[in-house]
């Protein structure tokens, strides 16, 4: 199986935890691209989504899913997202397409977070996948220096504008023993929107396809 059809397999094994739901948070990424269509397809009654990103309300718009504004829909019962990194505590790094501060915030205002990838997301320790911080511009070069101070090694995500008018910083070698001290940490720092580590809000389910199984913790 490609890598693609290895996002697809998982994503349409997602839409079990959605029977029954109406309105539904919908990731981004290439993984939830394939949620979408399956949701499409399933004709499951659901009323709409909300969206994590200008590219995922495009993409639902397209398949004719309604996208809801999340103050008017208040806590949803169930969000679909991607993930860049996954740990054995189903604790997360996302950010790698730039929509992890709207992916937060609906995280945290769900009952249930159900985390969909391919196998090679499967990590013991957080902090292969460079660390995306989305900062205020005007805080981009401060915020570098003090990340340096953590150890890491931040490098500016240039020609990337967030759908907040946020710029990004992929922080490099940073080996995340403790996610939640670590997300903490790099909130504290003044100009930072949002850091992507998914620890104080974990997922709550994993789904990950590995070859023809679907693993689930
Ligand atoms: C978007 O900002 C990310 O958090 C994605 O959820 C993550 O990068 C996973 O993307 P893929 O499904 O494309 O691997």
């Amino acid at each position: 199986m490609t890598q693609d059809e290895l996002k697809q397999k998982v994503a349409y094994a997602a839409l079990d935890y959605v029977k029954g739901v109406s309105i539904v948070g919908v990731g981004t990424g290439s993984t939830v691209f394939h949620f979408i269509n399956g949701l499409a397809e399933m004709k499951s009654g659901i009323e709409g989504a909300v969206s994590s990103s200008e590219a995922t309300t495009a993409h639902l718009k397209k398949m004719g899913i309604p996208v809801l504004d999340l103050n008017d829909v208040g806590t949803l019962e169930v969000y679909v997202d991607g993930a860049d990194e996954i740990n054995p505590n189903k604790q997360l790094i996302k950010g790698g397409g730039a929509a992890l501060t709207r992916e937060k915030i609906i995280a945290g205002a769900s009952k249930k977070f159900v985390c969909i990838a391919d196998g090679s997301k499967r990590v013991d320790v957080l902090g292969k996948f460079p660390l995306p911080v989305e900062v205020i511009p005007m805080a981009r070069s401060f915020v570098a220096r003090e990340i340096v101070k953590l150890g890491g090694q931040p490098v500016w995500r240039e020609n990337c504008v967030t759908d907040n008018s946020g710029h990004i910083l992929d922080v490099h070698n940073l080996n995340i023993v403790d996610p939640s001290e670590l997300e903490k940490t790099i909130n504290n720092i003044p100009g930072v929107i949002t850091v992507g580590i998914f620890s104080l809000r974990p997922a709550d389910i994993v789904l990950v396809s590995e070859g023809e199984e679907i693993i689930t913790f």
